[in-house]
């Protein structure tokens, strides 16, 4: 189906089951212990060996040797596998670094060597015993070392054909030479770390020269492509399964080395083997989100109209790697006519950097909006006012393009009054309980929404029964209910009446999750797929298409109406097809806002700061499941807070790693960190996303909150932070 002019009543619209707060439909499994994850295939792998990852003990140089002699008669081994074994592996478009193969160290814990044994520990104690020498290499670690002569890159992200590699609007020298109140000042955020609950893992097992990978990918399309290139096999040789997935945030949207040695281990061993990288190597041998260096100028008139905007971002990253889109939100949200955005990419050894939840957005919202806020207090205007008074409903860089739909103004109000805005201290650190210093802050949200093609095949038995399958992926988010309530509502069931299964290669290729554009895509493709079921179940029971209606188990037309199994009582009825994308995106940008709400303590001798209070407010298109997406934008604030207040890996500048490679040293927040949480939806459709008329909440949720955070911290302390994470010693 292609979606190419804005979607009209559709049976979505009856609303019967989508839109509704229903429980997940894999909650039980889950809760149970009985949802099987990558390691844990003992179902579908059974006999499966061990495999320990070991990973480079440097940043950058070359291998020289590799003793495994003594790990190889240690008790259980099986194999071991080194990266001297074998030339460099293929890197396939989704990958930086290579993932295994030949002498070259591009960053630190790229893997050298998967030990293959009985158990766990016997495959941990055999690694313990390899012996590898290095050639080691000076590295550049670095990137306020390496900033000041990082090259500009890029031009216009979205459109890829800009002369220039800087995207500009108007005059901003000019205009910001000439503007009566300026704001020009430079923040860093750090590298940051997925830190998802399940590592990445899988189980590989051939069957002559066919391998199936059970593993933990957010994209199975990408993922079964990428190892076919990466081990040199035909695509149709390969088949992933990645049914359920203990959150990725980004990290996991990309082939890594457990899928890959897990494969060849199993290989060399010719059994089943199951690999799951160890948290130091999730947080070296995998990605992060790289650490930017952004410098915000804000050109405005007395009265509060922004007239020179720009912002300039540096990241860093392996040679061949891309920047951190810090500025691209800067391009959208506020108006003013003379702008100017760039990148710059530093080339780094450190590990490769690479999406993390909201990439781009996430850590360019934590510096814009602290800009808006101090440009606020310059001006002597309200924040939330500051922002509503430069709001726009068209893109500022290409004037009459609109956007589809644009309620920050509706977010902002509404979380002010909820919030109590009006009745918050505005003097910095004029407010004091006892010892503890109390601020507000806010902040606005803003994420991009994206258009994926993505597929479903459907199919209803005699009983009654549709099953859907796609290889779109649940990382936690609710993929298996929202696709659930999608087939339930298009085709007249109730919930028990469909079944899921994702997440598996065979099935037909879908968006994926990613880029929050999981929800909308997937749920979409699963409504082509009905259109051509109605179509098929229609014509089977020889109806009129006209005014054809399914309902209650029933399909009706005029006065006929028959059940919706009686279409399949001669053998089960299928379709498959998948929605594309025409245009619509040229015409209209499509983004997705929230107003950020914050209350702080600050104990006024420790600097230690406790988040009292959060609401954030969103718009963000149809809510297909007003209770999982509230879940997932409560998640986001969450991590929010972690990147305001704790997170940060910790890069050993002299060895080239990130030293707080673990769970004990990488600060996330606790259920004691995080208070009482409000988010509110408002009412919105948005019928150029799609048929769904949905769009994403999940990164919606993150982008702004470190701000606001931050915004409370200077209400409440009068110190004005910049560098993230605002830690005590900031304060102080
Ligand atoms: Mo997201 S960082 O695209 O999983």
């Amino acid at each position: 189906m292609k979606f190419d002019t804005p979607a009209t009543q559709n049976p979505i619209d009856q609303l019967k089951v989508v839109g509704h707060p229903l429980d997940r439909v894999d909650g039980r499994f889950k809760t149970t212990g009985t949802a099987p994850y990558a390691y844990e295939r003992h179902d579908v792998a059974p006999n499966a060996a061990y495999g320990f990852v070991v990973g480079a003990g440097i940043g950058k140089g070359r291998v020289r040797l590799i003793d495994t002699s003594a790990a190889k008669v240690a008790p259980g081994v099986l194999a071991v596998v080194t990266t001297l074994d074998m030339p460099p592996l293929e890197t396939s478009p989704h990958n930086v670094a290579r993932l295994f193969g030949g002498p070259d160290i591009q960053h630190y814990h790229q893997a050298v060597a998967v030990v293959v044994a009985e158990t766990f520990e016997q495959a941990r104690d055999a690694a313990a015993r390899l012996r590898v020498d290095y050639d080691r290499e000076p590295g550049r670690f670095d990137l306020a070392a390496a900033a000041g002569a990082a090259p500009l890159v890029g031009g216009d992200s979205q459109e890829g054909s800009s002369a220039s590699p800087i995207d500009r609007v108007g005059d901003f020298d000019g205009a910001f030479a000439d503007a009566p109140v300026k704001l020009d000042e430079t923040y860093t955020t750090p590298d940051e770390s997925h830190a998802m609950m399940e590592p990445h893992a899988s189980t590989a097992a051939w069957e002559g020269e066919k391998l199936t990978v059970w593993t933990s990918s957010q994209m199975i399309t990408w993922g079964k492509a990428d190892i076919a290139k990466t081990l040199g096999l035909k695509p149709e040789n390969v088949r992933m399964d990645s049914p359920y997935i203990g959150g990725g945030f980004g990290g996991k949207l990309f082939l890594r080395a457990d899928a890959v040695l897990a494969a060849l281990a199993a290989k060399a061993v010719g059994r089943p083997v199951k690999v799951a990288l160890t948290r130091p190597l999730v947080a070296n041998n995998t990605t992060h989100r790289p650490a930017t260096i952004q410098r915000v100028r804000l050109g405005a008139t007395r009265d509060g109209k922004l007239t020179a905007i720009a912002h300039e971002s540096t990241s860093g990253n392996l040679k061949g790697g891309k920047p951190e889109t810090a500025v691209s939100q800067t391009k959208l949200l506020y108006a003013g006519a003379n702008r100017l955005t760039s990148m710059r990419l530093a080339e780094l050894d450190l590990p490769e950097g690479n999406s993390m939840r909201a990439p781009g957005e996430a850590p360019g919202m934590m510096v814009l909006e602290i800009a808006m806020d101090e440009m606020a207090e310059k001006l002597g205007i309200d924040p939330v006012e500051f922002r509503i008074l430069n709001d726009t409903q068209e893109d500022p860089e290409k004037p009459g393009r609109p956007f589809s739909q644009r309620q920050l103004i509706q977010c902002l109000r509404q979380g002010a009054e909820r919030f109590g805005w009006a009745n918050r201290n505005t003097r910095p650190g004029g407010k004091r309980e006892g010892r503890w210093l109390i601020g507000h802050g806010m902040a606005a949200g803003f994420r991009n929404n994206l258009l994926v093609k993505s597929g479903a095949r459907v199919r209803l038995d005699g009983q009654g029964v549709v099953t859907v399958e796609t290889d779109m992926t649940d990382i936690g988010t609710g993929s298996y209910t929202i696709i659930a309530q999608t087939a339930a509502e298009m085709m007249g069931l109730p919930m028990d009446k469909i079944v899921v299964r994702l997440g598996d290669s065979d099935f037909p290729s879908s968006a994926g999750s990613g880029g929050q554009f999981g929800a909308n895509n997937s749920t979409a493709g699963v409504y082509a797929a009905c259109v051509k079921l109605r179509d098929a179940v229609t014509q089977k029971l020889g109806f009129n298409s006209a005014d054809v209606v399914f309902a209650d188990s029933q399909v009706r037309s005029g006065n006929r109406s028959a059940p919706l199994a009686q279409a399949a009582t001669d053998g089960p009825l299928s379709a498959e097809d998948q929605i594309e994308y025409g245009d619509l995106s040229k015409k209209y940008q499509q983004s997705t806002f929230a107003g950020h709400f914050v209350e702080v303590a600050v104990d006024a001798y420790t600097g230690e700061t406790r988040v009292r209070r959060m609401l954030a407010v969103c718009a963000a298109g149809r809510i297909l499941n007003p209770k999982s997406a509230r879940s997932q934008v409560i998640g986001a604030m969450t991590m929010g807070v972690g990147a305001a207040l704790f997170e940060a890996l910790e890069v050993d500048t002299r060895h080239g790693f990130f030293v707080n490679h673990d769970l004990a040293g990488y600060e996330v927040p606790v259920h004691a960190d995080i208070p009482h949480q409000e988010v509110v939806f408002l009412d919105e459709v948005d019928p150029i996303s799609s048929p769904m008329k949905a769009k994403g909440v999940g990164e919606l949720g993150l982008c702004g909150v470190g701000a606001a955070v931050a915004n409370a911290i200077y209400n409440a302390t009068g110190v004005r932070v910049r560098d993230y994470p605002i830690t005590l010693d900031k304060l102080i």
